[in-house]
């Protein structure tokens, strides 16, 4: 071996070991080599610089190397969703031993849960979307005066028809993507069984019912000779499995532009039966309306490409919020967003 050959093993296996390995390119003994070059026999002046120069790439590509190991090693893994810089001191405040699943998030999962054993799958919604997800695929034409029920927020930003952009005001904006998705199901002969949970947006005045952001889940359900009875019959059994207790429901009839017939489901109040004329939850009333649902319009089946002479469906949206002051007897909606410790600290 030769002394090049001698040293750069032993300039690489510095940098292997060094934890500042950059200094290992400033070695006195790399600079002598260097001052050897003029003193070369002229014939052979040019091979030795070439040798040098090898040696000199290596150790810095071996630096290179050596970096990026170490800053890997070094640096903690980020965590993105951190509400402080990560290379800034850590507050001490934040005991995250002590933090749990927000009670919303918590009965969602516990909604999600039922409905798939039950046979639905679950898709994620979006939070912002178009007009022809919003209106168009639900059977609100242009101008369609409905379309005003659901004042919502928009962007300055615009699609590709120029529309402004929607924060939904339902998950029924899903439902068109939803029934493209699943169409295949038909062919198999499976129907189409999704629920879509997600936070949905409207233009409200706030009180202690309605709050500008809250979450729905919609469901939908499309096979062969699917009836009212079916949707019924799936809204009950699911109610009476989240509110672990027999209850009856009542349908009154609604509108909706995407469903035909439509309707209002009812609750029997799950405190006091009708047995109470001063309860809180139904103001004595026996009855708590929940939410929409319906046939699915012929006209948004076939927005998605599916016969509605061959196939029909059911499709509900009932906001999360509602079922879960329900069932925890929360008197105000507001609660549920606003970071109090002592409202969280209960579930
Ligand atoms: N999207 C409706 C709302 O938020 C609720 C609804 C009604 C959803 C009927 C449905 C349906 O899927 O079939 O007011």
């Amino acid at each position: 071996m030769t002394d090049i050959d001698n040293l750069k093993n032993d300039l690489l296996e510095r940098v292997a070991a060094s934890t500042s390995p950059a200094e290992v390119l400033r070695a006195p003994e790399l600079k002598a080599l260097y001052a050897e070059i003029p003193k070369q026999e002229p014939a052979e002046r040019r091979a030795y610089g070439q040798r040098v120069n090898e040696l000199k790439l290596a150790v810095e590509a071996a630096v290179a190397d050596r970096e990026n190991k170490l800053s890997e090693k070094t640096l903690p893994p980020i965590d993105v969703t951190a509400p402080f810089d990560m290379n800034a001191a850590q507050p001490a405040l934040l005991p995250a031993g002590k933090g749990s699943t927000h009670p919303l998030m918590r009965e969602m999962h516990t909604i999600e849960d039922i409905l798939y054993r039950m046979g639905f799958m679950v898709e994620d919604s979006r939070e912002i979307d178009d007009q022809y997800h919003m209106f168009e695929t639900l059977n609100f034409p242009k101008g369609h005066p409905a379309r005003d029920d659901y004042d919502t927020f928009m962007t300055v930003e615009t699609d590709k028809d120029g529309e402004p952009l929607i924060a939904p005001a339902h998950t029924s904006t899903m439902q068109n993507r939803t029934l493209l998705k699943y169409k295949n199901n038909l062919e198999k002969d499976e129907p189409i069984a999704v629920v879509v949970p997600d936070r949905v947006f409207r233009n409200e005045d706030l009180d202690a019912r309605h709050e500008h952001t809250f979450h729905q889940f919609e469901g939908m359900y499309v096979g062969k000779n699917i009836n009212v009875g079916m949707l019924i019959a799936t809204l009950q059994t699911f109610l009476q499995e989240y509110y672990g207790k027999e209850l009856q429901v009542r349908t009154n009839p609604f509108y909706f532009p995407f469903t035909e017939p439509s309707f209002e489901i009812a609750l029997s109040c799950p405190f006091c039966e009708g047995n109470n004329k001063d309860c809180k939850v139904c103001s004595g009333e026996g009855w708590i309306e929940l939410l929409g649902c319906g046939m699915i319009h012929p006209n948004v089946l076939k927005a998605a490409g599916i016969d509605p002479n061959e196939y029909t469906g059911f499709a509900w949206g009932c906001g999360i919020e509602r079922l879960v002051m329900m069932k925890y007897q929360i008197e105000d909606i507001r609660h549920f967003e606003s970071a109090k410790l002592d409202f969280l600290r209960q579930f």
